[in-house]
């Protein structure tokens, strides 16, 4: 069979799979053993045979298909994963078509010059200055600067790569120095201490900042932890803020502690992996103001931008910053040449790399700005709905007033029940949640990502929640 008929097969089975996901035909996740599926996929046979065409791609869709967890389910509820648009998963096949790995601008020029345009259109929301795209231009004055990355965990240590370089240039040749250490709020996400121990900063630098009941960070006592770092003989490489954090789904005050970290000239590091794509909206942005205070901002396309994952974006006030840190040496990629683009290899850590800018645009291009901010509007907006909702049922409470699209509400049950209610659920297949601890006790956990989920959902999920008789 030909490419072309192959193609039409896997789009005719994805449009099924669509209109039995959002017609809620299908169970929003259904989880088997590894075993059972290479069984089911006929892993082993596949590959012997080189037969994957026809209908034994059909085949193998239908099963694979089957055994998917289903985004487009208005039961999708679980984790910060965007509902893909499928103009944005267009891109990423012919982005895997095309294969042009455009670190180098010779090996995608176009792809190149889109991540570009990308970066520089997310610059430009934060309020910073973009590249110059005559780049002879290029640092002959001071602009910002950023790069795709394969994910926010990527994004988050190449920030704070940048940061470490900001403070001590020689740590890069000469290996990491035992004084240094960052400043975060307890609940940042798991990728800065992950970071902070890959780069050799370590996990134990990562020194908590004074927080709320909630979780957010304190402004009137970041002084104090600052001071007792810097007492101690510590160098601060970094102070992070949530905006938002994934727990809870809560702001750090951003403005007023970017005005800390000016004063004290501290690298100011926002992840905002998830709640940055409030800036794409008038109402919402409100949550990151002050955020052109930071030295570097990080923003997940692949959340609650609607890209396919991963496509996060790094960016940094200053240019310089990813310059002086990751340009390298390599004979066969570094040399002088004709180069009329702008290779992005010596600004973050990936040579190989997706061109990520590919899918981001196509999203945004086809859905253009007003739709996305009408998407991130709607979201923020049920998570208040349900709120309200279920704060009103006796039977359940809800930790906090959410700020954007994630909630955290339990059962008044001990936390065995909080776990036992989401298994029951995604057994039996209606909804998909997640869960976390908050100061210690067990929530379940909803991320409002389906454009197709409405209140009557939540409602619906409540009633099965009562049914459980687990409970
Ligand atoms: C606040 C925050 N930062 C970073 C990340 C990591 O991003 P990724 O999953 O793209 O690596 C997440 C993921 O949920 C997040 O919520």
């Amino acid at each position: 069979m030909s490419f072309y008929d192959n193609g039409r097969q896997v789009l005719n089975n994805l449009e099924t799979y669509y209109n039995e996901s959002i017609g809620k035909e299908k169970k929003v996740i259904r989880q088997q053993s590894i075993k059972t599926l290479h069984k089911e996929l006929d892993l082993a046979s596949h590959i012997k045979n080189g037969d994957l065409t026809g209908e034994s791609l059909d085949e193998f869709l239908k099963t694979y298909l089957d055994n998917t967890t289903r985004l487009h389910h208005p039961g999708y509820l679980a984790h910060q994963v965007g509902i893909p648009h499928p103009t944005g998963a267009l891109g990423s096949f012919i982005d895997g078509f095309t294969n042009n790995a455009m670190s180098i601008y010779e090996m995608g020029p176009a792809a190149a010059a889109i991540e570009f345009f990308m970066v520089n259109y997310l610059l430009l929301k934060i309020g910073w200055e973009p590249m110059p795209p005559d780049i002879e231009n290029r640092l002959t004055y001071p602009h910002s600067a950023g790069i795709l990355t394969h994910g926010g965990s990527l994004a988050n240590m190449t920030a704070l790569l940048a940061a470490r370089n900001h403070l001590d240039s020689t740590i890069r040749e000469n290996g990491t120095s035992s004084d240094i250490t960052i400043l975060a709020p307890e609940a940042s996400h798991y990728s800065i201490a992950k970071a902070a121990g890959i780069t050799g900063i370590g996990e134990k630098n990562v020194r908590p900042l004074a927080t709320d009941s909630h979780g957010r960070v304190i402004v009137s006592k970041l002084e104090t932890s600052f001071q007792a770092a810097v007492g101690q003989g510590r160098r601060i490489v970094a102070l992070v803020a949530n905006a938002c954090a994934t727990g809870t789904g809560l702001y750090d005050p951003i403005s007023e502690i970017g005005d800390f970290c000016n004063e004290k000239g501290i690298w100011f590091h926002v992840d905002g992996a998830h709640g940055g794509a409030a800036l794409f909206s008038k109402t919402c942005k409100t949550l990151v103001k002050g955020i052109e205070k930071a030295d570097s901002v990080i923003i997940d396309a692949h959340k609650m931008l609607r890209t396919p994952t991963v496509c996060a974006a790094l960016l940094v006030k200053d240019a310089l910053d990813l310059d002086q840190t990751f340009q390298s040496k390599a004979g066969y990629l570094f040399h002088d040449k004709k180069n009329p683009g702008f290779d992005f290899l010596g600004q973050g850590m990936e040579c190989t790399k997706a061109g990520l800018g590919l899918k981001f645009f196509m999203t945004l291009a086809a859905l253009g700005e007003k739709n996305i901010e009408a998407y991130i509007d709607a979201t923020y907006d049920l998570a208040r709905e349900a709120f309200d909702y279920i704060s009103a049922q006796p039977d359940f409470e809800v930790p906090v007033k959410p700020e954007s699209n994630i909630l955290c509400f339990r059962l008044k049950a001990p936390d065995d029940v909080q776990i036992r209610v989401r298994d029951r659920l995604i057994e039996e297949g209606s909804f998909y949640l997640s869960s976390t601890e908050l100061k210690g006790a067990r929530y379940l956990r909803m991320v409002f990502m389906n454009p197709e989920t409405k209140l009557h959902h939540i409602k619906d999920l409540i009633s099965s929640i009562r049914e459980i008789p687990v409970i």
